[in-house]
């Protein structure tokens, strides 16, 4: 029997999850809530074994039911998984966890508290692209990681609720945080509005990592070009994911600048560009979200920490909360803060865990498999 899953929030993400969860045999997509009545008539005519109800305490209210997916948009986060953990659901919650890092770290702790599993949907770390760039940057021909770029941009579509940065950055941190495994010690970030007063639909941010690595964002809402693109510089090699790709996704370029000594004058050295071969390595993998969701019915039916929990998805709001102050200080570079020290700690723990911070096949989860450190709670 899969797991018993109702969605809280059915708009344009949401019905993603109703097709996921519906098709899936790990999930039983049981019921579905959302404010909206054209929505709850959508959902109701697509899943008619589907329970449709309109407000989140209805959903809750069904004992049978052991998990919630949370795809209403962010400002609402923070109060529907509360309540949903402290009713004994199990929570997906979309990016970003919340709004605020205090009430993120509070999520986490409440589900650590009741022992139910928190993941939230940080997508990438369940897409096999970003997974096959992320083992050719540690392998050891690839050298050290000098500075990472991520591209996220698009024409639309434009939220009412948050800006371009709060709406889209979160996935590239996450990958940030996943590559690099390491938390930034100082953010920038510039933004600048052009749709609407006051909400930034284009933001150019900078994260200063330990070690002078540096990671580069750029999202936009308000851009010809659909690009969803990593570049990951080497001291000896560069690779690059282009996510727009279905085929071809990740290109490993053994690239790199030399120093070599100058005949002129002795002991000087001279910079000398290195070509070599392009390699493709193949990326297999299923639709993200489908992995996302499977991984999750895991999680929660092994009592296994998920890749995404929910500290993961608090560092990610630290970053997040880091990068909004310095763009109300007009791009100053700011500390991000961690709340308490069980931020540190869990991160501490994921460090140690590092190697094995993949997420699972398909037969690995159809056989349980455990994944991340010591995972059982
Ligand atoms: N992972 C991804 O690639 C991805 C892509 C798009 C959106 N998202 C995330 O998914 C979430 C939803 O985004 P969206 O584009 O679907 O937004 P949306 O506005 O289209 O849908 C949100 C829905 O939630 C409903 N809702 C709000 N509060 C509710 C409540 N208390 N109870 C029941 N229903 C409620 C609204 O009526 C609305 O239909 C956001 O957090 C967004 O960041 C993630």
């Amino acid at each position: 029997m899969g797991l018993k899953v109702g969605v809280v929030g059915c708009g344009q993400w949401g019905q993603n999850y109703l097709r996921v969860l519906s098709e899936l045999d790990d999930t039983e997509l049981c019921a579905a809530c959302d404010l909206r009545a054209e929505v709850r008539e959508r959902i109701a005519a697509r899943y008619p074994g589907v329970r449709v109800l309109t407000r989140v305490e209805e959903i809750l209210a069904d004992d049978g039911l052991e998990a919630v997916v949370v795809a209403t948009e962010a400002r609402a986060h923070y109060e529907v998984v509360a309540t949903a953990l402290r009713r004994g659901k199990h929570v997906l919650c979309e990016k970003p966890l919340t709004l605020a890092v205090e009430q993120a770290a509070e999520l986490a702790h409440l589900a650590d508290t009741c022992g139910q599993t928190l993941m939230v949907g940080h997508i990438f770390r369940y897409n096999a692209g970003v997974n096959a760039l992320n083992a050719a940057v540690h392998a050891p021909d690839f050298g050290d990681i000098c500075y990472m770029c991520l591209v996220r941009t698009n024409l639309g579509p434009i939220r009412a609720d948050v800006n371009a940065a709060w709406d889209l950055a979160p996935h590239d941190i996450s990958i940030v945080l996943h590559v690099l495994n390491q938390m930034p010690i100082r953010v920038s970030a510039q933004g600048f509005s052009y749709l609407r007063a006051g909400r930034e639909d284009v933001a150019f941010i900078t994260l200063e990592m330990p070690e002078g690595v540096a990671a580069h964002l750029r999202v936009s809402w308000l851009d010809p070009r659909k690009v969803r693109e990593v570049t990951v510089v080497g001291r000896n090699q560069m690779a690059v994911l282009d996510d727009v790709q279905t085929v071809e996704a990740v290109r490993i370029y053994d690239k790199g600048v030399m120093q070599e000594p100058t005949y002129s004058s002795f002991g000087e050295f001279q910079s000398v560009v290195r070509t070599g071969e392009i390699r493709i390595p193949p990326v297999k993998g299923d639709e993200p979200l489908r992995e996302q969701v499977r991984h999750f019915a895991w999680a929660a039916r092994e009592r296994q920490r998920p890749l995404s929990d929910g500290w993961d998805g608090v560092r990610v709001v630290a970053v997040m909360d880091a990068v909004q102050r310095s763009l109300k200080a007009g791009g100053a570079p700011v500390l991000p803060v961690m709340v308490e020290p069980a931020v540190v700690d869990a991160f501490a723990w994921h460090q140690a865990a590092a190697v094995a911070l993949q997420p699972p096949s398909r037969q690995e989860s159809a056989e349980g498999g455990q994944l991340v450190g010591s995972g059982a709670r």
